[in-house]
């Protein structure tokens, strides 16, 4: 086997994905000699590109925007966190195969794990969204344990389809009831694009939510949104979205270049500089 591991994010576009210096930065604090780098690969692109990267030395790939679900069908097989995210972002190869697996779902539990030691996960959560992420978070809380999931979306049909999908612990309710729906819960995400910079903000009414609530949000840009600000103010433990991004990249790290890395503060320096 190739002695200099190779791994990349395909995407298109790509030109703004952190997912390199992330990677480069792991490469060199754990001393291994290997790369990791962006390709920006039509749609029409991706099938040859899987199937001619790994003679050229590449272990795996992250796959981003709009390659997930056409990744997830590519697959020789598949994990069971990508079948029911439904989306593929993380590609190994080995053998002749190409594995996909989805750590989006991972990620955004390790980072609640870390940014909210004290999260019970035997309390209610409620969901804003339902969209791809949406899809790994509740993937992730079901997983977890976590006995009831709130979730409201302002297509309704979307909490519906996403309920049948994911079972009776997913309770789907109407948006203008989201904020009222915050009571009794341990954790709100928002897992919508609002808030995002260029997005309109959030408008959630926080009064419902018990203090003792962590709130977390998968947008982070800004780091700190409009919504993780109302939340901080008011006492609420808050985990930004960043952490999501950097811990779903650990397990393919991992696999690619046989170390576990760390997620940690200098970490969270770099990709941010
Ligand atoms: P992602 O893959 O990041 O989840 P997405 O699949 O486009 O992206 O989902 C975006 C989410 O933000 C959806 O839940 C969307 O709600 P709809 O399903 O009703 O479109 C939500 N969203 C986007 N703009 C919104 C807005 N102005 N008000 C409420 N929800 C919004």
């Amino acid at each position: 086997m190739n002695v200099f591991p190779l791994a990349a994010v395909i995407g298109h576009p790509i030109a703004h994905s952190l997912s390199p210096r992330m990677h480069r930065y792991w490469l060199s604090r754990l001393g291994i000699a290997g790369d990791y780098t962006a390709m920006d690969i039509a749609p029409d692109g991706l099938e040859a590109a899987l199937r001619s990267l790994p003679a050229l030395g590449f272990r795996g790939v992250n796959l981003t925007i709009p390659h997930k679900l056409a990744g997830l069908k590519l697959a020789d097989t598949v994990t069971d966190a990508a079948r029911m995210i439904g989306a593929a972002n993380t590609i190994s190869f080995a053998d002749g195969v190409i594995h996909a697996d989805n750590t989006d779902g991972y990620g955004f539990i390790e980072n609640l794990r870390q940014g909210a030691p004290s999260w019970n996960s035997a309390r209610p959560a409620l969901v804003l969204g339902a969209g791809g992420a949406a899809r790994a978070v509740l993937y992730a809380l079901i997983e977890a344990g976590v006995p009831e999931i709130r979730l409201a979306n302002r297509s309704p049909d979307k909490t519906d389809a996403l309920a049948a999908h994911f079972g009776p612990r997913i309770a789907p309710l109407p948006w203008p009831e989201a904020e009222e729906a915050a009571r009794g819960a341990g954790l709100l995400v928002n897992t919508t694009s609002l808030g995002m910079t260029g997005q309109p903000p959030l408008i959630f009414c926080l009064n419902a939510l018990p203090r003792d609530a962590v709130v977390t949000d998968i947008v982070y840009v800004p780091l700190e949104t409009p919504l993780l600000s109302a939340a901080r103010v008011r006492g609420n433990e808050v985990v930004d979205g960043l952490g999501m991004l950097l811990h779903q990249g650990v397990p393919g790290f991992e696999r690619w270049f046989g170390q576990r890395p760390e997620v940690t503060d200098e970490l969270r320096k770099v990709v941010q500089s």
